[in-house]
This record gives structure tokens, sequence and C-alpha cells, in this order.
């Protein structure tokens, strides 16, 4: 099969790997009809994240038809259209009972700190993701879930990871109704934080970001304000004196590690890699919302210390909430919000590619040109184009 293939750091080809086999009864193979590029692969993509291996796939956003079926799968058959979250569970350990599918005991036995992910490093276990023909999909009937005929490959695919991502940013800062929520990053996951603001009744939403062609975005898909932190003096003093003196109700990071805007944290977290990212949202969120106000972290940020006002956030009495996406249990929820409408969630895509053209995809996500906010692969559909 035609597979992305990593060489080393913004160095992606398509190349020829073998086809995936059934390696457990539980696993299913799906031929993939559409792969998502996320914010996440950047960061494999730039080398940040720790055990990423040459000849690794990355893809962990995808839905796919059923190929081939393990002989204990008993919810899936050949044939079936589904997606699939991009967080790998077990369904049955004790945090997947809990519902908490990214902190699953069994597909990444060995951490203590991430469950299997499709296509990430090794450090989430190694397994292969779907930015080619063909992924093995283990616990096959745990994580994927059908896709209704009316709903297309392009809306469900939102499901796998950047939707749900973006409302449980948003659930996890628990918006009362009225309430102001300021949404770090206009990236992907951030839009879906801000959709998913008004969707939890927030009264106000401002997002801020420094891409202008991400700002007008924005304003159009989600009807946020948008403040450019580059043009203004101090992103603190500015959100403050938006909400009245006081500060917005809730922050939301949705940029993680490789914030801009800082350049203690670019050097601490990027350049000298003393902290695991640059944590300079984390320290702005903090240091804007209103006190007894909520912080919520979804952006991702490496696991060794990090440089944090914890002070700052312990006398204004926060609520810091974070972590990975669990997906599965999300899927449903906000299937039906697409379904009936209410949130036109392709409507994010703006480049849509044949697998070929992977490498080009990535390059023009990671530098932000030709007003890219979402790349979607097809690896069947356009193959030889
Ligand atoms: N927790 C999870 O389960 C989960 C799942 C998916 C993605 N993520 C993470 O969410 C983050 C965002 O993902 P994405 O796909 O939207 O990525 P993205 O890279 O497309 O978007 C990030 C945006 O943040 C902006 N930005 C940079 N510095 C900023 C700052 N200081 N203030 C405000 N905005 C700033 C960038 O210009 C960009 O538009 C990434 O860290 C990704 O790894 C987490
Ligand atoms: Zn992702
Ligand atoms: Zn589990």
């Amino acid at each position: 099969m035609k597979a992305v293939s990593y060489r080393g750091p913004a160095d992606l080809r398509v190349v020829r790997k073998d086809d995936p086999r059934i390696e457990h009864p539980n696993d299913v193979i799906l031929s993939v009809t559409a792969a998502g590029i996320c914010g996440s692969d950047l960061h494999l993509y730039r080398g940040l994240i720790p055990d990423t291996r040459v000849g690794h796939t990355f893809g962990h956003e995808f839905t796919g038809i059923v190929e081939e079926v393990g002989p204990s799968v008993r919810n899936l058959r050949r044939g079936d259209r589904v997606v699939v979250p991009f967080n790998i569970s077990c369904g049955s350990c004790y945090f997947c009972q809990r519902d908490l599918f990214s902190q699953c005991a069994n597909s990444n036995p060995n951490s203590e700190l991430a469950c299997g992910v499709f296509g990430y490093s090794h450090t989430t276990g190694g397994y292969d993701g779907a930015q080619a023909e063909y992924v093995r999909v283990p616990f096959a009937d745990v994580g994927p879930m059908k896709i209704p005929d009316d709903v297309s490959d392009d809306d469900a695919l939102m499901l796998a990871d950047i939707f749900p991502t973006g409302y449980q940013g948003a659930e996890m800062g628990e918006i009362k109704p009225g309430e102001t929520v300021v949404v770090f990053g206009c990236g992907p996951v951030g839009l879906f934080a801000q959709k998913s603001a008004w969707l939890l009744g927030a009264g106000r939403v401002i997002a801020v970001d420094h891409v202008d062609y991400r700002l007008d975005f924005a304003r159009e898909y989600t009807c946020a304000e948008t403040v450019n932190f580059r043009e203004v003096d101090d992103i603190v003093m500015c959100l403050k004196e938006m909400t009245g003196g006081i500060g917005p109700d809730v922050c939301i990071d949705a940029v993680g590690l490789e914030a801009d805007g800082s350049t203690m944290h670019t050097f601490l977290g990027m350049r000298t890699k003393l902290q695991g990212g640059a944590a300079t949202v984390i320290g702005w969120a903090i240091d804007a919302v209103r006190k007894g106000g909520n912080v919520s972290i979804i952006g991702v940020y490496g696991p060794p210390w990090n440089l944090i006002p914890i002070g700052t956030a312990m006398n204004k009495n926060l609520t810091l909430r974070m972590g990975q996406c669990n997906v599965k249990r999300y899927m449903p929820h906000l299937l039906e919000h697409i379904r009936e409408g209410r949130v036109d969630a392709q409507g994010i895509i703006s480049h849509r590619l044949p697998l070929d053209l992977a490498p080009e995809g990535y390059r023009m996500f990671a530098g932000k040109q030709d007003g890219c906010t979402k790349v979607v692969l097809y690896p069947g559909r356009m193959a030889e184009a």
C-alpha cells in the first residue's frame, strides 16, 4: 500500500509499505477514505516529540471502510463505514470503565502517561497511523463508530479528534450561561472550542491568535470577537479591559507547546527544551482569567516540568482542568449536533488533497500558507492523482 513515512524533521515521503494484517482477534483492517492532518501531527513533523521513529506513518484522524474483520469482533462487518477516535482504548480497564478513554491502561501498558494513539510517536505505543491506504484498528468493538448514511465522511472525520477535543476544552471550562470565554488559538481545535463554547451557553466568545487569516476565519466561522495578540501592548491587560477590568470567566488554551509570543518561554521550551514546551498561553490564561474563574488546557505539553504561575492560580482561587480528549465519550452527542445542522463541521476544511500530496499538505498547514485551516487527505478517492 501507499503510506506517508516520516524520514526526519520536516521530511515526509509517500512510500510503498506492506499492507497491515490482522494481528489480534479483535482487530479490523480499514481501507482509509479520509485522513486529517492535525496540529498534533505538526509537533511530530517538527521533531518535537520523543521517540518518533523513521519510517513511522502518521495520521490519527480517519474514516474508513471495514475490509477485514478479526474473528472476535462482534460489532463490525466488512463494508461498514466508520470513524475512529484517535485514542486506542480497550473498553474494559479501570479507566475505560470511567469514560477516561484517553487513559486506557491496556493500549500502551508500558507508559504511565499516555494510552495508545494511532500514528503518534512510540511513546504512545508506536501504532501505525492512517495517512495510508489501509490501517489496522485494534480493540475494534470499542472505538469505531458507524457513520449514518446521511452523514458525509468529511463531517464524520471531525469527530475523530478536533471537534470532541474543542468540545472537551469548553466543557472543562464549566461555562455558565452568559459567561465570557476566551479561547487562545484559532487552529482547528481552537475553532471547535469556540463553537462549543456557544453550544454550552457562553454569552461572549473572544478568540486570540496572531495569524490574521485565522482570526478572519474565526469571526466568520464561529462568530467570535477576535484579538491579534501582536497588535496589542499586553494581551492580559487587553482581555481585562474588554471584560470591564475583571477578566473573562473562562480561558481555554487551544495552542499548547508551540506557542508564540514569549521569548523566555520559546527559549526554555523550544530552543533549550528545559521545559516541556512554551508554556506561554497557560501563563496568559491564568493572569487574564477573573478571580475564581476556570482555566482549561487542551493544547498539548510535554510531561517534564513547566514554568507556570501556580501561585497566582492558587491565590486567585482558580480551577485548572486539562487533559487529552476522551473522544469516544463525545462522539454520539456531537454527531447529533452535526446531523441537526447546528455545527457545519466540514466547513473548517480548507484543503482536500490526494495522499500523494501529503508532504505539501504538511508544509502548507505547518507554514500557515494559502489560508490553510485544515488539510484532509483522501487515500482511496484520488490516490493516483
Ligand atoms: N488534548 C488533546 O486531546 C488534543 C487533541 C488534538 C490536538 N491537541 C492540541 O491542541 C493544540 C492545537 O491544535 P490545532 O490543530 O488547532 O493546531 P494549530 O497549530 O493549527 O493551531 C494553533 C494556533 O495557535 C496559534 N498561536 C500560537 N501562539 C499563540 C498564542 N500565544 N496565543 C494564541 N494563539 C497562538 C497559532 O497561530 C495557530 O493558529 C495543539 O497543541 C494540539 O497538539 C490536543
Ligand atoms: Zn489530533
Ligand atoms: Zn482501557
